[in-house]
C-alpha cells in the first residue's frame, strides 16, 4: 500500500519570489517542484521523489541552460543584435533557446535528427524557429549528421552562433548553480541518491557534482538507454528520445556517476506509462528511463531513510502520438499483441547491465 503522506512535505518553491511579477518568461525557469512517487514505488524501502522539470515555461530541464549560454555569448561578443542561434537539438534545448531568443529578438535555426517526434518539430516552429532535419542513422562525423550540418550552418551564416550544448561548460554549470542547490534545499540535505538519465550529461554532471560536494557519500546513478556509450554499449539506434549518445560529450563528467544502469526501450516507455497511470504525471520516455533505473536501484537499498531524487526531464505532451499511443508501441515492438501498458510491472524486470565505479 502507498505509505502515509508526511505532514511536512519538502517545498522547493520560494513562494514569495514566485508571487512577484517577473520581468519576462525566462525569469520563470527553475524552482521546479519535488513530488513523491509513493504509488509507483510502493514496496521499496527508500522514498522516491521526482523533480518535475516539465513545469519550466518551455517545458523541460533544458530551459535551465538556454539563458546562461546566450548571455555568456552576448558578453563575449559572439552573439550580437540581429544574430542567429544554430544548434543541433532533439527538441527540448531548441524550445528553451527559442523561448529565450524570442524574448531577446534572435533568429533560431535548429538541426534535428529525423527520429524526433512530429510534435517536437511543430513546437519549435510554433516558437518561430526554422528547422533542418538530418538522418539519425549516420555516424556523428558523417557530413549528413545533425552535428556536422549544424557546424556547417554556423560557419556559413553571417552572425551565427552555436551554443554547442555538448561542449559548453555553462550547460553543467547551470545545473551546478541551480538544479543541485534546489534539490539540496527542498530535501533539507536529506537526499541520499540522485538518479538522472544522461543526454549531454549536463544535468547529472552539474547537479551530481554540487550534491556530492555537499554530501560526499551521496550516490549518483546514471540511466542510459541500451545502444548508448555511457553504459558501455556499442552505439546503435534506439527509440528513447533525448538521451544516450554515440560519442562522449565534453559536458559529461565521467567521474560523477557511482553506477550507470542500462535501460531497454520497453522498460523506459512502459515505466513512463505506468507512472502516468498511477501518479497522474504526464511524462516523456526519458523520464521512464530514469524512473526504471531508480526503482531498480531502490530495490537494492534496505534503508528506509534513504531519499532518492529522480529528475524527470520533460512532460508527455510531445509524445502523444508515440509513447501514449498503444498502436505505435505495438508497431515498434514495445508492447506485445493483446498486451496493455497496464499489464507491465517493473517488479518483474531486472537490469542486465550495471556499470559500477569503485571508490
Ligand atoms: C527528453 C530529454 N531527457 C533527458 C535529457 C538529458 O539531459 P542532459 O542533456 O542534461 O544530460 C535531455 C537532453 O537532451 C532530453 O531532451
Amino acid at each position: 500500500m502507498p505509505r502515509q503522506r508526511p505532514t511536512q512535505e519538502p517545498r522547493s518553491r520560494n513562494l514569495a519570489e514566485r508571487s512577484a511579477i517577473l520581468p519576462d518568461v525566462t525569469a520563470a525557469v527553475g524552482a521546479t517542484p519535488l513530488v513523491a512517487l509513493d504509488r509507483l514505488a510502493h514496496g521499496v524501502a527508500p522514498r522516491i521523489v521526482a523533480k518535475l522539470e516539465s513545469v519550466n515555461p518551455a517545458g523541460s530541464v533544458k530551459d535551465r541552460i538556454a539563458l546562461p549560454m546566450i548571455e555568456a555569448a552576448e558578453r563575449e561578443g559572439l552573439l550580437k543584435p540581429g544574430g542567429t542561434i544554430v544548434e543541433p537539438t532533439s527538441g527540448n534545448t531548441g524550445a528553451g533557446l527559442a523561448m529565450a531568443a524570442a524574448v531577446k529578438g534572435y533568429r533560431c535555426i535548429f538541426v534535428m535528427a529525423d527520429k524526433q517526434s512530429d510534435e517536437k518539430r511543430a513546437l519549435l516552429q510554433a516558437y518561430g524557429a526554422e528547422l533542418v532535419i538530418c538522418p539519425s542513422d549516420v555516424a556523428p562525423d558523417d557530413e549528413r549528421s545533425y552535428y556536422r550540418v549544424s557546424d556547417r550552418l554556423a560557419r556559413e551564416i553571417p552572425g551565427a552562433w552555436k551554443p554547442d550544448q555538448y561542449a559548453n561548460p555553462l550547460n553543467p554549470a547551470a545545473h551546478f548553480a541551480a538544479t543541485g542547490p534546489e534539490i539540496w534545499q527542498a530535501t533539507e540535505g536529506r537526499v541520499t541518491h540522485l538518479v538522472v538519465a544522461i543526454g549531454t550529461g549536463g544535468t547529472i554532471s552539474g547537479a551530481g557534482r554540487y550534491l556530492k560536494e555537499r554530501k560526499p557519500g551521496l550516490v549518483v546513478v546514471g540511466a542510459d538507454p541500451a545502444g548508448s556509450v555511457y553504459s558501455g554499449d556499442t552505439p546503435r539506434s534506439y527509440l528513447t528520445e533525448g538521451i544516450g549518445e554515440d560519442f562522449w560529450p565534453d559536458t559529461y563528467d565521467r567521474d560523477v556517476c557511482d553506477l550507470i544502469i542500462q535501460v531497454a526501450d520497453r522498460d523506459s516507455f512502459l515505466t513512463a506509462r505506468a507512472a502516468t497511470a498511477c501518479e497522474g504525471i504526464l511524462m516523456g520516455e526519458s523520464c521512464g528511463t530514469a524512473l526504471w533505473a531508480a526503482l531498480q536501484c531502490a530495490r537494492d537499498v534496505a534503508d528506509p531513510s534513504a531519499l532518492m531524487v529522480v529528475i524527470l526531464p520533460d512532460g508527455g505532451r510531445n509524445y502523444l502520438a508515440k509513447l501514449y499511443d498503444d498502436a505505435w508501441l505495438r508497431a515498434h515492438g514495445l508492447l506485445a499483441e493483446g498486451e496493455s501498458p497496464r499489464d507491465y510491472d517493473w517488479r518483474t524486470t531486472r537490469p542486465r547491465v550495471v556499470v559500477r565505479r569503485d571508490r
